[in-house]
């Protein structure tokens, strides 16, 4: 059976990613992502520096998926970039996607400086749909500066880039910002984050489940399956067919693996079921993903990829 899914010229075994943020912020958990079966791995979202992130508790599992208000807790770009070229090296063929999330433009520009400078030959993910640090909004929600970031960003980047969207949900939103991203030679959009700012209570004890912001947070896991599924489909037919759609979002079992990629999606990511069940995850949705393709008489992905019907 045929897997492969290709991005930009990079091509996969399979399309299963870890959605940046989880098992990806140190380099034990980077480890376990080489060494599982999926297609490959983003980096969790770097800044210029080392960053604690916000006070815990700070991620909290609830009964259809999570609540998150990381706030970007990393390592630092360096650590970032280098665990990404060493990989990269020492699995000659392979490659990864550097995620990257300033809290300013320029230290986007400045992080983005490196890697055009450095040896990195994968694909660099700008996050611009973080909803968790205090003060500061996602871009991908003001639409002027994320034209203005990708425009500055593409003045100079000469490897290949892709973002990461907030959800959207009006079909004036998916119109406006599919305008703005075809003006710019992206390999792919990754279609969402999570759902932000919800919040969730309990009720017996009448509080909040997480500190900061007190109680708004980022929302994944089967709450926000339609809404990504929607992302991912209203990009896959509005944007330029060079720029791929990655899908992240409400991804529990190989179903709604099925499901994204019957949307569009080139990758597909899983955030809150890998945090809750692990990294052998990948292993049980790539045999689901299979069982489902055989029984509908498919060997390859690009069978039906993208061909979702009309009723
Ligand atoms: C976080 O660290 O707060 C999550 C990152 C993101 O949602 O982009």
């Amino acid at each position: 059976m045929n897997l492969t899914s290709r991005i930009a010229n990079y091509e996969f075994e399979n399309p299963l990613m870890n959605a940046s943020g989880v098992w990806c912020d140190n380099a034990e958990k980077l480890d376990e992502m080489v060494q599982s079966p999926a297609g490959s791995f983003v980096t969790k979202s770097a800044t210029p520096d080392f960053r604690e992130g916000n006070p815990s508790p700070r991620y909290v599992e609830v009964p259809l998926g999570s609540i998150n208000s990381m706030g970007l807790p990393n390592l630092g770009f360096d650590f970032y970039l280098d665990y990404s070229i060493t990989f990269q090296n020492e699995n000659p063929g392979q490659i990864n996607f550097l995620s990257i999330a300033g809290m300013a433009p320029e230290e986007n520009i400045l992080m983005l400086k490196k890697i055009n400078d450095s040896e990195f030959k994968g694909i660099t993910e700008l996050n611009l749909s973080c909803p968790n640090v205090p003060g500061k909004p996602q871009i991908g929600y003001d639409f002027e500066a994320t034209e203005t970031i990708l425009t500055r960003a593409f003045e100079f980047f000469k490897k290949p880039i892709g973002v990461k969207l907030p959800p959207y949900f009006d079909i004036a939103h998916f119109d406006e910002m599919a305008k703005i991203l075809n003006k710019f030679p992206l390999q792919y959009v990754n279609c969402i984050n999570s759902i932000g700012n919800g919040l969730y209570i309990d009720a017996d004890k009448e509080e909040v489940v997480i500190k900061p912001k007190d109680g708004f947070g980022g929302i994944g896991g089967a709450y926000v399956k339609p809404t990504a599924l929607a992302n991912v489909r209203a990009f896959y037919t509005r944007l330029n067919k060079g720029i791929a759609v990655i899908g992240c979002g409400g991804v529990e079992n190989g179903r709604d693996v099925f499901e994204h990629l019957l949307c569009g999606a080139q990758m597909v990511q899983v955030g809150s079921q890998l945090a809750k069940e692990g990294i052998t995850i990948f292993d049980r949705l790539l045999q689901e993903l299979k069982a489902i393709m055989e029984e509908k008489g498919y060997s390859s992905i690009e069978d039906f990829r993208g061909k979702l019907k009309s009723i």
